[in-house]
């Protein structure tokens, strides 16, 4: 008979890209039936299924089924987003005096790190592990000069699943010349199921107390604005679509919905505390996320468009899935007074994400 272990991983073959590159699925699963699957392409988090309040088991993110639409269709389910996350203006920022041109992706900026980011980056398995917890290590190095960043950059993700229904992610990365850097996963969550409908009716907390307000370009104006008294105040639980149509104010026209960093409060480097809760009524499904990191971008899926089918069939319409990017500012290379994304030779960028599920009432 096998050992008994508390957490187990299995190793499957997940398709070829069009050069013959391999790519792998990992299936990570505690005693408790909680299951996470992960792919080599992108550090992909392809599914994660956890019990609603009647012990049901469900795919609570949005993806893809197979290899093909993952490769054809990019829309950042469950990637892993670098070297930057989010927007960096006009795709150029200056370090050290030397200025840097960025690949631009969306209109003039850069985004989510270029044309070819993380998300499109095929993924080395440093570390597949059991017992305990069960460990899938993943690394890319990123050359110097990649989609314009300087420095050769080495990062690192690892992914966790212990005793908990709980997926824990460290980000590790250093670099050989001074660069920028924001880490961060791009999981679309529904707690009902995904593909089961919109998210408007979950309730969402989030531990901010200030948010950075953009453009009509989605770039950060560099104020740090109090929730108080606007759709961004989840600082007391709120359904996620109580003001997702308040047109009075003009942020929610710019990011169509809800596609702003939050500024989460009382955060200290290395030690993952809440940043949110998301609750589903209808489930009884509940979502944690702590991070170390000082933002989290939250995001209502809104340039979905009901054009892309996901893993159930169903085609993916605009709020039927949220992101909870823990990360640094959108455009903090350009904006002198936000926490610093700057690495350099000899540091190590280390950050902790948990995504952790449990069930209410
Ligand atoms: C950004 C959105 C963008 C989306 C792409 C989010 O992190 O904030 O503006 O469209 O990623 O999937």
């Amino acid at each position: 008979m096998a050992e008994e272990k508390a957490a187990r991983i299995i190793r499957t073959p997940f398709g070829q890209l069009a050069d013959g590159t391999g790519i792998e699925a990992f299936r990570l699963t505690n005693a408790r039936g909680f299951a996470v699957r992960l792919l080599t392409y992108g550090a992909t988090i392809q599914a994660i299924e956890a019990p609603d309040r009647h012990g049901h088991f469900a795919d609570l993110v949005m993806g893809y089924a197979g290899l093909e639409d993952y490769v054809e269709k990019p829309q950042y389910f469950g990637t892993i987003v670098g070297r930057y996350g989010n927007r960096i203006a006009g795709g150029r920022f200056t370090l050290d005096g030397t200025a840097y041109r960025l690949a631009v992706n969306n209109g003039p900026n850069a985004l989510h790190g270029g044309l070819k980011g993380f998300d499109k980056a095929v993924w080395t398995v440093l570390e597949a592990s059991d017992g305990a917890e069960a460990v899938l290590r993943l690394a890319y190095v990123s050359a110097d000069g990649e989609e314009g960043y300087p420095g050769r950059l080495a990062a690192t993700v690892t992914y966790r699943v212990g005793a908990e229904n709980a997926l824990t992610i460290d980000y590790r990365a250093t670099t050989d010349r001074p660069t920028v850097l924001n880490l961060t996963n791009h999981a679309y969550f529904n707690l009902g199921g995904e593909g089961a409908g919109d998210v408007l009716g979950h309730v969402a907390q989030i531990e901010a107390d200030g948010f950075t307000p953009v453009d009509e370009h989605l770039i950060p104006t560099g104020e740090i604005r109090p929730v108080a008294d606007t759709p961004f105040d989840f600082r007391t639980p709120k359904r996620i679509g109580a003001e997702i149509r308040d047109a009075r104010d003009p942020q929610i026209l710019f990011g169509r919905g809800y596609d702003h960093n939050f500024v989460l409060n009382d955060r200290q480097p290395g030690v993952a505390t809440l940043a949110a809760r998301v609750t589903d009524p209808a489930s009884g499904r509940v979502l944690d996320v702590l991070t170390d990191q000082p933002g989290v971008q939250f995001y209502t899926a809104n340039f979905l468009t009901g054009t892309r089918a996901g893993k159930s069939g169903r085609l993916y319409r605009q709020g039927d899935g949220f992101c909870l990017e823990t990360q640094h500012f959108p455009d903090s290379p350009n904006q002198p007074h936000f926490p610093s994304t700057v690495l350099r030779p000899g540091e190590t960028f280390r950050s902790t994400t948990i995504f952790r599920f449990g069930v209410e009432g």
